[in-house]
């Protein structure tokens, strides 16, 4: 913190007055059912991104990143608030703004912001959602706006979907927003009621183990995935009366099969749905500390995502079956959207170096290139620290 504000210094030339910081987040399992009306259980990290502003004398926004220092100080106008391609990350908070402005909320001078994230780059840890909800309670800080969390939320699912243009669902947004030290949020994308679950995992911890795989076609395959769990709850509605896969059971759904007809689409759906089912056992599980069915159901919802929903790709698999096969973890599965980015694996705190050298060695060998492994630590979600 003292570097980034010498930092800031440096290049405002003023001190900042108040500092941020905003979570990643991980999902510990209900993977794709965010936009299937189905149940999420993830936890903000403390990895993630920190922020230093102070407010300006006139109506100019400027944003430097020690992330990306060679794009240096970008700069905008309370006025001129459209997407810009020469703005690059500056997007993500630059809509924050224009929405909150849109919703009636008075921001009428600039601001001078610093940014250093260190959710490590592309690993789908949501570092967007993570800079959009930052933005977000600077904003509402600053201004001493009145606005309610579930809106800052809101407001970046929307920055993704309109702005940046990824139809995601809103589950990174929550975890970051709504986060809590040691807890998981179970959350019902449905009706976004939500409930807090204690995030104990005894003995051991939870390691995240990034595939360092470039993040090529995620957003295409994402929207294509999204599109065909939509085709696939049409076909449904024509005799069920439902609004999204969400609300079937597993049981219901292999009855009505014969209306999908259609392989691919059943195995969409198939995920989806079942997926849903596991997210509820799971939570179940972790509160009755019952961590050997938790690590199945993680294992489960791995297979789920390799064989139905068909997001992991080799780098995913080589982590995941490398971490399975040491004898102190008790399960193991991809994170956040898939083809790339994290797995997480449930690991015996006494045998964690020998895991890291283990699962660190298999994947040099398979893959070609290194991965990082971190044990993840439960914080809180989006605040002002100072
Ligand atoms: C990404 C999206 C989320 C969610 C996950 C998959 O992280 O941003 O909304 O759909 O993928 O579970």
């Amino acid at each position: 913190m003292e570097h980034l504000t010498a930092r800031f210094k440096e290049l405002f030339h003023t001190e900042p007055d108040a500092t941020y910081f905003s979570p990643g987040r991980i999902n510990l399992i209900g993977e794709h059912t965010d936009y299937n009306g189905g149940h999420v259980f993830p936890a903000s990290i403390t990895l993630g991104t920190y922020g230093l502003a102070k407010k300006r004398d006139d109506n100019k926004i400027c944003l430097y990143s020690e992330n990306f220092p060679e794009k240096g100080i970008i700069e905008f106008s309370l006025e001129d608030l459209d997407f810009n391609q020469e703005h690059s990350w500056t997007n993500y908070p630059k809509a924050v703004l224009k929405y909150l402005k849109e919703a009636g909320h008075s921001i009428d001078n600039g601001l001078d912001i610093l940014v250093y994230g260190n959710i490590p780059n592309g690993a789908g840890l949501s570092s967007s959602a993570s800079l959009e909800l930052l933005m977000g309670v600077i904003l509402e800080d600053q201004f001493k706006l009145s606005v309610e969390r579930l809106d800052l939320i809101l407001i970046g699912k929307r920055v993704e979907n309109e702005f940046i243009g990824v139809n995601s669902g809103i589950m990174d947004q929550f975890a970051i927003g709504m986060g809590a030290k040691d807890q998981a949020i179970l959350l019902d994308t449905n009706t976004l009621s939500y409930e807090l679950v204690p995030a104990d995992f005894g003995d051991y911890v939870i390691a995240i183990m990034n595939t360092n795989k470039r993040r090529e076609l995620i957003d295409s395959k994402y929207n294509e995935r999204r599109a065909e769990c939509e085709k696939a709850l049409s076909l449904l509605q024509t005799k069920l009366d439902i609004q999204s896969l969400g609300e079937l059971s597993a049981t219901d759904f292999k009855a009505h099969l014969d209306l999908i007809n259609d392989d691919l689409l059943i195995k969409r759906a198939k995920h989806a749905i079942t997926e849903n089912e596991r997210t509820l056992i799971a939570k179940k599980a972790l509160e009755n500390h019952d961590l050997v069915e938790f690590g199945l159901l993680l294992n489960a919802s791995h297979d789920s995502l390799k064989n139905d929903y068909e997001v992991t790709g080799i780098e995913l698999d080589t982590l995941v079956d490398a971490a399975r096969r040491h004898t102190h973890v008790l399960g193991a599965r991809m994170t956040g959207a898939g083809f790339g980015g994290c797995a997480i694996a449930l690991v015996h705190k006494e045998h964690w170096d020998t895991f890291v050298e283990d699962v660190k060695k298999e994947y040099l060998e398979i893959i070609g290139y290194d991965t990082e492994i971190y044990q993840a630590s439960i914080g809180s979600g989006t605040t002002k620290l100072s």
